[in-house]
C-alpha cells in the first residue's frame, strides 16, 4: 500500500443478510468514490443476496466472511484495529444481536469487537422484528455502549408490506458516514445519545386562496443540517419541516408541515418528551386574515382589495416559557437583515430562550445557500462567533453549546 492509499480514511463496510444488502453496494461506491479505502466484511448470509466478486471489484479489497482465511494476516483483529470507521448496512435482526452480547462467530462480528473507532449500524428488517422487544433491547445496548444505531425508515418492505424497518436511503448513510468521520475519535462517544431533540426547518406558506401564498426564501438547508448532525452524534432527532425539496436525513423522523398553525401543532406535540427544541425555520409572524376559498379574481377597472394580515403564534416565546421538561434546551434563530447583533441581543431578553443564532440574511446571503455565518449568542451573556463556513459546522456548534448545557445540569452545576 502505497503512502497516498494509507493517508485514505479507513472504512470497513459489514454487510449482513438482508434483502437491502445490494442497496449496500451503492453506499460502498459512494464511500470509494469520494476517497475512502473501504474493506468490505460480508457474513455469510448475505452472500445468498449479493455475492463476494461484487464486493472485491467495488472495493478493490478482498471481501472475506470467515477468520480462517489469510490467517498469517490475522484478520480477525487487525481489520477492526485499523479502521477509522466500521459501518454495518444493512445490520440484520441477528447482527444486532450478535453485537449487542459479544458473540465473535465469524469475521464481522470479531471486527466488532475489536474496533475502537465509532461504529454505526443502519439496521433493515420487517416492522415485526425491528419492534420485537428482543431487538429493542439490543438496540439499547448498543446506543449505550457508543454504537450510533440509525432508525430505519417507514416504507415499503420487502414483498407487500410496508412499516418501520426500511432501510434509509444509501446517499442519506453515506452523508452520515461522512459526517462521523469528520468528528474523528469523538465520535467513538455519541454525545448526544440517549437525547430527544426536535429541529424544525424551512419556510412557512401563509395561505391567501387555493393557488396563492404568503411565503419565505428558506430553503430549510440550516435545519436540516442541524437535524443531520444530531443524528450522527446519537440524538432521536424529530424534524418539523416545512416547504422544502431536501431528502430526508437518515435516522431523522421528519414531521411535514405548510403553516405556522401547523408548524406550532407539530413542534408542541414533538417537545413534550423533548431535551432540546431548536427553532431554525423560517416562521411567518403574519398570515392573511381571510383565505379566500376560491382563487381571488382580477375585476376589469377595480383595485385588487388590500391583504390584511394577523399576527401568528410566538412558537419560540411559547416554548421557552412553556418548557414541559425541566431544563429542556430551547434555541432560536433571528434572521436579521440589519442592526444584526442589537436585534439579537433585544429579541433574545424578548423571547427567553437559552441560545440565539444570530445570522444576516438577504436575497443573496445564506437563505438556499451551503454556507452561513454567525454568532450564537446566550443568556449567560457570551457570544460564540461561527466563522463563515458550511451550515453543518454552524449545526455543530449549536449541538457542543447545547451537549454542554446538557452536561453541566447532570453535573448539576
Ligand atoms: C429473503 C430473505 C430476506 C431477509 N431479509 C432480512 C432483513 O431484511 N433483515 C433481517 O434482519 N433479516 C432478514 N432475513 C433473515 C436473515 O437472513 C437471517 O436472520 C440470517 O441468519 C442473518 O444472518 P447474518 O446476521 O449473519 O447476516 C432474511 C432472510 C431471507 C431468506
Amino acid at each position: 500500500m502505497d503512502k497516498q492509499e494509507r493517508a485514505k480514511p479507513r472504512v470497513v463496510l459489514g454487510v449482513s443478510g438482508g434483502i437491502a444488502a445490494y442497496k449496500a453496494c451503492e453506499l460502498l461506491r459512494r464511500l470509494t468514490e469520494s476517497g475512502h479505502d473501504v474493506r468490505v466484511v460480508p457474513t455469510a448470509a448475505s452472500l445468498n443476496f449479493v455475492g463476494e466478486a461484487t464486493w472485491s471489484a467495488l472495493s478493490g479489497n478482498p471481501a472475506t466472511t470467515e477468520v480462517w482465511e489469510s490467517v498469517h494476516e490475522v484478520p480477525h483483529v487487525r481489520i477492526g484495529q485499523g479502521a477509522d470507521l466500521v459501518v454495518v448496512a444493512p445490520a440484520t435482526a441477528d447482527m444486532l444481536a450478535k453485537a449487542a452480547h459479544g458473540i465473535a462467530d465469524d469475521l464481522l462480528t470479531n471486527t466488532l469487537l475489536t474496533a475502537r473507532c465509532p461504529v454505526v449500524f443502519a439496521p433493515a428488517m420487517h416492522t415485526e422484528m425491528w419492534e420485537n422487544p428482543a431487538t429493542q433491547e439490543n438496540v439499547a445496548t448498543l446506543r449505550r455502549r457508543g454504537a450510533l444505531v440509525i432508525e430505519p425508515a417507514v416504507g415499503r418492505l420487502t414483498g407487500v408490506d410496508t412499516g418501520k424497518g426500511r432501510f434509509p436511503d444509501p446517499a442519506q448513510i453515506f452523508e452520515l458516514c461522512r459526517r462521523v468521520l469528520a468528528r474523528g475519535p469523538r465520535a467513538a462517544t455519541a454525545d448526544l445519545a440517549g437525547r430527544h431533540v426536535v429541529v424544525s426547518a424551512g419556510g412557512t406558506r401563509e395561505p391567501l386562496d387555493p393557488v396563492r401564498y404568503l411565503g419565505n426564501r428558506s430553503s430549510g438547508r440550516q435545519g436540516y443540517a442541524l437535524a443531520a448532525t444530531a443524528a450522527a452524534r446519537g440524538a432521536r432527532v424529530t424534524l418539523v419541516a416545512g416547504n422544502t425539496e431536501l431528502p430526508d436525513p437518515a435516522g431523522v423522523d421528519v414531521v411535514r408541515i405548510g403553516t405556522a398553525v401547523q408548524l406550532r401543532e407539530a413542534v408542541l406535540a414533538a417537545a413534550g418528551d423533548a431535551d432540546a427544541v431548536v427553532m431554525a425555520a423560517a416562521v411567518a409572524d403574519f398570515r392573511p386574515s381571510e383565505y379566500a376559498t376560491g382563487k381571488i379574481k382580477k375585476k376589469d377597472g377595480q383595485e385588487p382589495e388590500p391583504v390584511t394580515l394577523v399576527r401568528n403564534p410566538d412558537i419560540l416565546a411559547e416554548l421557552s416559557a412553556d418548557r414541559p421538561n425541566r431544563g429542556q434546551i430551547v434555541v432560536g434563530f433571528a434572521a436579521e437583515t440589519d442592526d444584526v447583533l442589537a436585534n439579537g441581543r433585544t429579541k433574545l431578553a424578548r423571547k427567553g430562550c437559552d441560545l440565539l443564532v444570530v445570522n444576516e440574511v438577504g436575497e443573496h446571503k445564506t437563505f438556499g445557500s451551503a454556507e452561513n455565518e454567525a454568532v450564537i449568542l446566550a443568556t449567560d451573556g457570551s457570544e460564540t462567533p461561527v466563522p463563515h463556513g458550511p451550515k453543518e459546522a454552524l449545526a455543530d456548534t449549536v449541538w457542543d453549546l447545547v451537549a454542554g448545557r446538557f452536561a453541566a445540569t447532570a453535573d448539576g452545576s
